[in-house]
């Protein structure tokens, strides 16, 4: 975890995002689309006014009145996300969907059924993701990787890494798989990078339980089809 925090001290992304159309729920990432003349960012959030107050903190820090929008999301009520995504099905197109916002509760409570970090950080985000997957729908990932001309190779194992651990399937096969920020601690000389498969191979089963994806994505979608049946589909 420290390696990212120091990692994005010094690197501070700005691909170009003109003209692009962003959805982001949770509050301070908008900041980085606007500084990088993305065309819309919605802001989707639970509390319309603290999300009006990021939002206006935004325009001025970045000079740009025109990029933000703020529109109503709570992800603790399924039918809240419905409603959303009905409003984003209206919009040309989305560049990119970015789920950031979630919650850490220490008391049980439910929401819509389910504990309620449950409910917002997986059940809302998964059904949310469903539903705009259709208007996020890009070309074969793979035809993608595989154009020479697009290809870039600077961060291609980066990419590979990152798609292993994409795949719930894959990571089921392979659940000793080292996890995400052991490979992190790879971008380091050869000796210490060898120790990191060694330090994934000793942590404790129970833990790497989590790993086993297939299983919580069948429960998962089981759930998600309860809620509103036929959403799994465009998978
Ligand atoms: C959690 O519950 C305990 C016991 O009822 C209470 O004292 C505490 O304030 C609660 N914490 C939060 C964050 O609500």
């Amino acid at each position: 975890m420290q390696v990212v925090v120091v990692f994005l001290l010094f690197f501070n992304p700005c691909r170009v995002f003109a003209d692009q159309i962003i959805i982001v729920t949770g509050s301070n990432v908008i900041r980085h689309f606007a500084r990088c003349d993305a065309k819309k960012v919605i802001l989707a959030g639970r509390n319309v006014a603290a999300a009006e107050k990021a939002k206006q903190s935004i325009e001025k820090s970045t000079g740009r009145t025109d990029v933000g929008e703020v529109w109503e999301l709570d992800l603790a009520f399924y039918a809240s996300v419905k409603a959303f995504a009905e409003c984003v099905s209206k919009l040309p197109r989305i560049d990119v969907f970015l789920e950031n916002a979630g919650i850490a509760k220490v008391n049980f409570s439910l929401a819509d059924g389910h504990e309620r970090t449950i409910t917002v950080n997986v059940i809302s985000i998964s059904m949310l993701g469903l539903l705009l997957l259709p208007k996020l729908k890009s070309p074969n990932t793979f035809e993608a990787l595989d154009d020479e001309k697009n290809a870039n190779m600077k961060t291609r194992y980066l990419t590979s890494k990152l798609l292993e651990v994409l795949y719930p399937g894959f990571v089921t096969r392979n659940w000793r798989l080292t996890p995400l920020f052991y490979e992190i601690g790879d971008c380091t000389t050869s000796e210490v990078g060898g120790r990191t498969p060694v330090a994934a191979a000793t942590v404790d089963n129970g833990a790497l339980r989590a790993f086993k994806a297939q299983n919580m994505w069948t429960e998962l979608k089981e759930i998600l089809e309860k809620i509103l049946s036929g959403i799994t589909r465009s998978l």
